[in-house]
């Protein structure tokens, strides 16, 4: 398949991730269906999506007007043999479980047809530990998205299986869309960005688990000295708390990992609340006006 012939582009999951990426594969003239389970899911989807059009209008990414057109070909179903008829690329952004994503990979391989692309928008796995369950090890690979209001950046990572020809399709596919792919030479857990920023997600909840300062003062420091405009916990707020704490939960697991563990605890005593972060409007901050965001909170600082 080349390039020019991707025009049906299918998002699994209808969540934070996949709100979002439909809006710069739309942009880009793509047909875009969103899948889901859970119809709920996405009329919520449909709900949110305008706003983050709103954002790429603010920004100046498009006009309004492209905004209208791209939104014009987005569409959602939870029938998953409408959804896989005649795609030319899966993106999948289903829960952090690998069992999740084995099922779904396997069930869209008997549904699609021969030349579909599937990638994965996982955080923390590796393409080869899915692949097989794919049906087509040399036609997957992970294209993985961070926020796009925030970052056009995007990682492809394939598994040793990965051909060369899907991966210069996915590296075509997001330089059409607008992103600016990372090509990862080999397999790593947390690709680029996300594995230098877990290392400071650790370091902040770690810093938090052992009681040495609060949660205000760790994204307090971290944004008094970057500049940046949230800071760590802010930052896991809008990832979604229950993504942390899947990727938290099993790395703890898989490492037997006791400060892990405290982690998770930490993660999980927000999530049994129902308290999941910026889609819940609640999580380490209320939003819409989350504490971090005010003047007050930098006071003083220079
Ligand atoms: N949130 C982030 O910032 C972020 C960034 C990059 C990658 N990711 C990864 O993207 C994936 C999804 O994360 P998210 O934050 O969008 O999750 P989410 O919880 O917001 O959304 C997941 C969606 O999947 C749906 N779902 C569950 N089981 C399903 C199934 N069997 N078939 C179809 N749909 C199903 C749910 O109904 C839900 O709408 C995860 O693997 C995560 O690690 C997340």
């Amino acid at each position: 398949m080349d390039i020019k012939d991707v025009k049906k582009v299918v998002l699994l999951g209808a969540g934070t991730m996949g709100q979002q990426i439909s809006v710069p594969c739309s942009l880009a003239g793509c047909e875009v269906v969103i899948y889901d389970i859970n119809e709920e899911a996405l009329s919520k989807a449909m709900e949110r999506i305008p706003g983050i059009f709103k954002g790429f209008v603010l920004m100046k990414k498009c006009t309004q007007e492209q905004a209208d057109a791209a939104l014009n070909r987005i569409s959602t179903t939870t029938d998953p043999e409408l959804a896989a008829k005649e795609a030319d690329i899966i993106n999948e952004s289903v829960p952090e479980k690998p069992d999740i994503k084995v099922n779904i990979f396997s069930q869209f391989n008997k549904l699609c047809p021969e030349r579909t692309i599937f990638t994965t928008n996982t955080s923390s796995l590796l393409p080869s530990m899915i692949a097989d369950a794919t049906g087509r090890p040399d036609r997957f690979l992970a294209l993985h998205y961070h926020d796009v209001s925030i970052t056009n950046v995007v990682d492809i990572m394939p598994h040793p299986g990965t051909s060369k020809e899907s991966i210069q399709l996915v590296k075509d596919f997001a330089l059409r869309t607008g992103m600016l792919p990372i090509m990862m030479e080999k397999e790593h857990t947390g690709y680029v960005f996300n594995y230098m920023i877990g290392a400071v997600f650790t370091a902040a909840l770690t810093l938090k688990t052992r009681n040495v300062t609060s949660i205000e003062d760790i994204d307090r420091a971290w944004m008094g000295v970057t500049h940046m405009p949230f800071g760590p916990f802010g930052l896991m707020d809008s990832i979604g708390l229950d993504t942390m704490l899947s990727y938290t939960e099993f790395w703890a697991e898989k490492n037997d990992d006791n400060h892990w563990r405290k982690h998770a605890q930490l993660l999980r005593s927000y999530v049994e609340q129902g308290h999941l972060g910026k889609k819940t409007k609640k999580g380490f901050y209320d939003y819409p006006q989350p504490a971090f965001m005010q003047p007050e909170f930098l006071k003083g600082i220079e």
